[in-house]
């Protein structure tokens, strides 16, 4: 058992689990001591479970990000030009927006140097979606990364190894002891990312709904001003959207298929209005204040509308997917993404007005097909997933498809029919239309 200064792990976890307040040289020393192996899992995991239940305070929080960003390498990117804006979606389903707004930040002048992450469960992952076009590397040296972004103003690259190590081991020890869902240790596992990643400028997207860690939007927003809190006492400019995720964000769920949704969106194919199209464009608006392009939303407006309808943020994605190596024959023919042997529609088998469309059991549906992970180990098929045709709150006919399945092993099919079926909620009235965007903080 660890001690040393004085202390002792177990006494840090009474502490916590008797409602007192952390100093950081105890945190520090928790944490560090987790890293390094000293402190055992049973110990760390009983002290998060403390904290879920008694919470922490604006300096504890504070306090935890910045050992946590600090427990590895850090990113420097001051050797790149301009303001550095990175954004973060706290884990959608259907939610495609950094393939649409890193190319048009960078076609409006901004610089995105944006470092992802894979899909776990019924989310999706960046990196994932990118590497669904054929021949895209996202694994590349930095140096490499650096030159990309020099070059055309935007990279998206694999998290290097080693960057904070101290979340790798919280969020695997968090995942199997139920201490996931604590506002302190996301906003302190995302933020010590974001942080160590290098970023003068950070836009989070903080999803609230059904599909999303946070269900309520007291609990969104506490989350995004805790998050906002952190950035700015570490001197970065913070802005956090709080979003809905009842339903999926895009039509979309699948790699592939969501790349293609991007292309689409950046083709001018997608309307304004449509939730995707609406929150990519206010992430992107806020990303480009944050970064000195725009002095208020109708400026960052004009010019987002631009690059879309002149194709150059279309362009910007097609010159990264090149730089990473990709086939780009992909931004003409988008279906190429998502050739697969069957596409089999879902309906409902009753009519009515949508009411709520869950995007958990849809994300979990797309995972089943073979278009995200169970665990770390499996396999992703780049093609497979779902398209639904509705959105909340639209009428749908008894026989009308709500969702069209893109299958290759037909082994879990009905399962994942059973489950975009059992999303679906309907009512006989037309439902309340819901928010695209609840609350923006700053
Ligand atoms: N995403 C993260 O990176 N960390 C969390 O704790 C939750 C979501
Ligand atoms: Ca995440």
């Amino acid at each position: 058992m660890e001690r040393g200064n004085g202390m002792r792990a177990v006494d840090l976890i009474l502490k916590k689990k008797n409602g007192g307040v952390m100093s950081k040289p105890e945190i520090e020393w928790l944490v560090d001591g987790f890293v390094k192996g000293k402190v055992p899992d049973y110990q760390m995991a009983a002290w998060m479970m403390a904290v879920c239940f008694q919470g922490m305070n604006p300096q504890e929080t504070g306090a935890l990000t910045d050992v946590m960003m600090r427990s590895g390498g850090m990113v420097d990117l001051s050797a790149l030009p301009g303001v550095k804006v990175d954004k973060h979606s706290t884990g959608g389903v259907g939610d495609t927006t950094t393939l649409i707004v890193a190319p048009l930040v960078a076609a409006c002048g901004g610089t995105v140097a944006k470092m992802s992450g894979r899909g776990l469960g019924h989310t999706g992952g960046t990196l994932d979606k990118l590497e669904s076009v054929p021949g895209v590397n996202v694994e590349i040296p930095m140096e490499r990364f650096f030159e990309i972004v020099k070059e055309i103003g935007l990279c998206v690259m694999g998290q290097t190894e080693g960057l904070v190590p101290a979340d790798k081991r919280m969020y695997a020890l968090r995942d199997v002891t139920g201490t996931v869902s604590s506002i302190p240790l996301i906003a302190s596992s995302v933020m010590s990312k974001k942080l160590a990643a290098g970023a003068d400028a950070i836009v989070l997207d903080v999803k609230m709904g059904t599909g999303a860690f946070m269900q309520t939007l007291p609990e969104a927003q506490a989350l995004a001003r805790t998050m906002v809190e952190i950035g700015a006492h570490m001197g970065r400019r913070t802005v956090a959207l709080v979003t809905d995720m009842n339903q999926p964000l895009g039509m979309a769920v699948g790699n592939g298929l969501e790349v293609r949704e991007a292309i689409e969106l950046l083709a001018g194919k997608i309307p304004s209005g449509d939730p995707l199209y609406e929150v990519s464009m206010l992430l992107a608006s806020h990303m480009l204040l944050l970064s000195g392009l725009a002095k208020n939303e109708a400026e960052t407006r004009a010019k987002l509308t631009q690059a879309l309808t002149s194709g150059a943020g279309l362009q910007k994605l097609g010159a990264m997917l090149r730089a990473l190596g990709g086939d780009v024959r992909c931004i003409e023919d988008p279906d190429s993404l998502c050739i697969v042997e069957k596409k089999i529609p879902v309906a409902l088998g009753a009519a009515g007005y949508i009411a709520a469309m869950r995007a958990e059991e849809i994300g979990v549906a797309a995972q089943l097909l073979g278009a995200g992970r169970a665990t770390k180990e499996d396999h992703i098929d780049p093609a497979v997933g779902l398209v639904m045709h509705k959105r909340q709150g639209m009428h749908v006919a008894a026989d009308e498809p709500v969702a069209t399945l893109y299958v290759n092993d037909p082994a879990h099919v009905e399962e994942a029919a059973a489950l975009v079926r059992a999303a679906f909620t309907l009512s006989q009235e037309p439902p309340a239309s819901m928010p695209m965007v609840y609350d923006v903080i700053s």
